[in-house]
């Protein structure tokens, strides 16, 4: 069969877990290329992994004409430049999440996918294809809770990783915490409960790290969400988790409920001594992933394959960023925000 020949953008924490699954652990694809604007990345991976092509510069890196797909792990301002110049170029496109930094980004985005019906397009939205969030979703359709009413979402990074993201949020305009942080809760919402948001209330704060007012983001915030069938949402996200790295949902339905990742634990191993009964707790998103970053990019290549497209769509990158927006507007003007209104204005 046929390989699929790939050039990465972006080597650093995820973009190196993304090109080492298509180096070594995806039948049928090949790493053929990365690039980085750090020179010192590029040869790295290069020599230590035998990649044929590097590249400082990304535009040089889409002239390559052996690429078939170009896979996007840049910083987040440049996803809908290098989405939009890939599409162009002709090749099938996987994109980090989000889409863009602002709501014309991913409106763009949109309309650059659409122009290429014949190209693969994906986005990064990895947790549909972890194992737990997957078979959750198969629960629900099969009816097994009911009717979903409610969803309780917490995404909380670790607080030992703040020193570090305080620093990428200062150099990388983020988004924010509900547009960086949320939007996979965003997405997970809409997925299970089939509704689009209707109205938003949002709050946050800084409080263990002042530097997050600087950066005019939210340390810890919440949202509540009425969805368009009458359900709920409620979102936690934060920077400042003492115990690790804490992604839990939860689905209330008339019939029952069904929660998943309630104890982030590392395994199964329980330490009992003096301090008590202890439990490690996974400490980032790629020890807590790792399964689904390596699911989803199988998905990818098996979509350029098999000439068919991923259940994930750049609607959803969409839907989900207006979300987001939506949230942040509602936390920066204290506000309860109507989402289909705000819309309006995107039009
Ligand atoms: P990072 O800062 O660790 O790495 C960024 C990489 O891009 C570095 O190799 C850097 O040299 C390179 N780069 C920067 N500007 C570039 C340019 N103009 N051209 C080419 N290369 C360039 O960032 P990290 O944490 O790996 O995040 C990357 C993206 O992945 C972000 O958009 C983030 O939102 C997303 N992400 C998604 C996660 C998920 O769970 N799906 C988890 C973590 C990050």
């Amino acid at each position: 069969m046929k390989k699929v020949k790939v050039g990465i953008v972006g080597l650093g924490r995820l973009g190196l877990q993304h090109a080492k699954n298509l180096a070594f652990r995806i039948p049928h694809c090949e790493l053929t290329a990365v690039c980085s604007v750090i020179e010192e990345e590029v040869n790295e991976v290069m020599q230590k992994w035998n990649i044929p092509f590097g590249y400082t510069n990304y535009e040089d890196m889409l002239k390559n004409k052996e690429l078939d797909a170009i896979f996007i792990a840049s910083p987040s301002g440049y996803h809908c430049k290098q989405i939009n110049q890939a599409l162009e170029a002709g090749f099938h496109v996987f994109s980090e999440k989000p889409l863009g930094l602002y709501m014309e980004e991913a409106l763009e985005v949109q309309t650059a996918v659409e122009a290429h019906p014949d190209q693969v397009f994906m986005l990064g939205f990895m947790r549909r294809y972890d194992r737990s969030y997957a078979a959750a979703k198969q629960k629900i359709d099969a009816g097994e809770i009911g009717q979903p009413v409610l969803i309780r979402c917490y995404g909380l990074d670790p607080a030992n990783k703040m020193d570090s993201f305080l620093k990428f949020a200062k150099a990388n305009y983020s988004g924010g915490l509900f547009l960086d942080m949320a939007i996979h809760d965003f997405d997970l919402a809409r997925w299970y409960l089939g509704a689009e948001p209707e109205e938003i209330w949002a709050i946050g704060g800084s409080y263990a790290r002042p530097e997050f007012d600087e950066i005019q983001d939210a340390e810890t915030g919440a949202a509540m969400v009425r969805f368009d069938n009458n359900t709920t949402g409620i979102f936690v996200a934060g920077r400042n988790c003492a115990h690790g790295y804490h992604i839990e949902t939860e689905i209330i339905g008339t019939k029952g409920t069904l929660r998943i990742g309630t104890v982030p634990e590392r395994n199964q191993i329980v330490i009992m001594k003096e301090e008590g009964a202890i439990q490690e707790c996974v400490d980032g998103f790629l020890e807590r992933f790792e399964q689904a970053y390596l699911s989803e990019v199988e998905e990818f290549i098996n979509c350029i394959l098999e000439k068919r497209k991923p259940e994930v769509t750049v609607k959803d990158g969409v839907e989900s960023t207006k979300l987001a927006y939506a949230c942040k507007k509602s936390f920066e003007t204290k506000t309860l925000i109507n989402v289909k209104e705000e819309s309006v204005a995107y039009n």
